[in-house]
């Protein structure tokens, strides 16, 4: 199989790839990414020596039309996972922009160039797009409840409203122009290389440096946690069983509340650390004010992919938790690489506003 993967140098995206390679040794993968503040080519340097045959690296933006033309020119792909993005939820509140260009332009740009390739082709089977999504489509639940493949989307903030215009343009190819598409709807997921603005990364680092640990609201907000790993093998599922057309839920049925997983963190953190009484790091958070329009509560639904395609996550919430916790611990030269000038900018952004208005 020759892959395009896109926004391969961004969390999920960087795991995907480097699982790929294990569990799929006859994948080669292109990898194109922008590289905005989110991707790191360097999350692939320990595997530079062995990759150069299964692996190529193209830094682009997905809204050009051309380069996407040239790639498809170039290498016979035999599909698309498309994970490229602005997936930051506060940031698309403080500048919505760019996340119509990236998310609907960019998603527009991909399906119209891959149709125009698969026309050509002559196999109606020989490619397949496959589109990550979000839950956060589907907008807030209350207390019970579930999303499942058939509920209306309602997104609440730009990120959301931007990743569910991708969605309905991918399903307008598959309905108008027959292109093999499938999407999936996945909730929050955790794992090494997340940059370190999303929540559990955001509290390690938090925690480590003794600084205070930012809760919106009252900290009650429910999401549904998934490793990143079993994403990974569920979208390898999706892309070699699931059928065109259809949309996948992904969720890994380990809802927490932020404030359960602050305290966690804390107490996992302060074993390693030998903090103790009245130095543990549970004194370090702080209620600041909420998100906008912040959803209450997401859970998946994921009895389709369980019964169709077999998949099931594989690990356990307070296990996945703690190896993320010392993978953090173990790389901070990481770390600190991904941390530039312009994540520190937007740490000020945030923040700073938040504790104006907590006046
Ligand atoms: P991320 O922000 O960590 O990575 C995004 C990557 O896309 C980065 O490498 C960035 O450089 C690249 N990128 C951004 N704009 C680009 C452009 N115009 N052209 C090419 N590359 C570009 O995001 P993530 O958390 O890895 O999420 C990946 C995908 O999964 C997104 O589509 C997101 O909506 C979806 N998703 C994420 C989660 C989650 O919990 N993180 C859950 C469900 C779905
Ligand atoms: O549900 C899937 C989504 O999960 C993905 O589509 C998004 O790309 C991904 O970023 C994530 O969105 P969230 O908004 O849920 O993730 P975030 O880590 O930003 O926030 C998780 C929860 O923690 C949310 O309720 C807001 C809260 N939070 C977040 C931060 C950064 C805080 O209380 N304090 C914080 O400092």
């Amino acid at each position: 199989m020759n892959i395009l993967v896109t926004g391969g140098a961004g969390f999920i995206g960087t795991n995907f790839i480097r699982h790929a390679r294990a569990v799929k040794p006859d994948w080669r993968i292109v990898n194109l990414d922008a590289l905005t503040y989110a991707g790191n080519p360097a999350n692939f340097e320990d595997l530079a020596p062995k990759q150069a045959e299964r692996y190529r690296f193209i830094r682009g933006d997905i809204g050009n039309a051309s380069l996407i033309e040239q790639i498809f020119s170039e290498e016979s792909l035999e599909g698309i996972i498309h994970f490229a993005a602005e997936s930051h939820v506060d940031r698309s509140i403080l500048g919505p922009e760019k996340f119509l260009e990236t998310n609907i332009m960019g998603t527009f740009r991909l399906l119209d160039k891959s149709l125009k390739f698969w026309k050509t082709i002559g196999r109606p089977d020989g490619f397949r797009f496959l589109h990550i999504s979000t839950d956060e489509v589907y907008g807030s639940l209350g207390p019970n409840g579930y999303f499942t493949e058939n509920t209306p989307y309602d997104p609440s903030s730009p990120y959301s409203a931007s990743k569910a215009a991708s969605d309905h343009f991918v399903n307008a190819y598959f309905r108008t122009y027959d292109l093999p598409t499938i999407i999936t709807n996945c909730s929050n997921n955790y794992g090494p290389y997340q940059f370190p603005e999303k929540l559990i990364p955001l509290m390690i680092l938090n925690i480590l440096e003794e600084k205070p640990l930012p809760l919106y609201g009252d900290g009650k907000n429910v999401r549904d946690w998934l490793y990143v790993i079993d994403h990974c093998d569920g979208l390898i599922k999706v892309f070699e069983e699931g059928k065109p057309g259809e949309t996948y839920n992904i969720g890994g049925g380990e809802e927490r509340q932020n404030i359960e997983i602050v305290h966690l963190l804390c107490d996992l953190m302060d074993k390693r650390l030998g903090r103790s009484g009245r130095k543990s790091s549970r004194g370090l958070i702080h209620f600041v004010t909420d998100r906008p329009g912040h959803d209450f509560r997401y859970a998946i639904d994921s009895t389709k992919i369980q019964q169709e395609l077999g998949w099931s996550p594989n690990h356990r919430f307070e296990e996945a938790l703690e190896a993320t916790v010392d993978w953090y611990m173990n790389h901070m030269g990481w770390v600190n690489s991904v941390r530039s000038g312009e994540y520190r900018k937007w740490i000020e952004l945030n923040y700073e506003s938040r504790n104006k208005l907590a006046k």
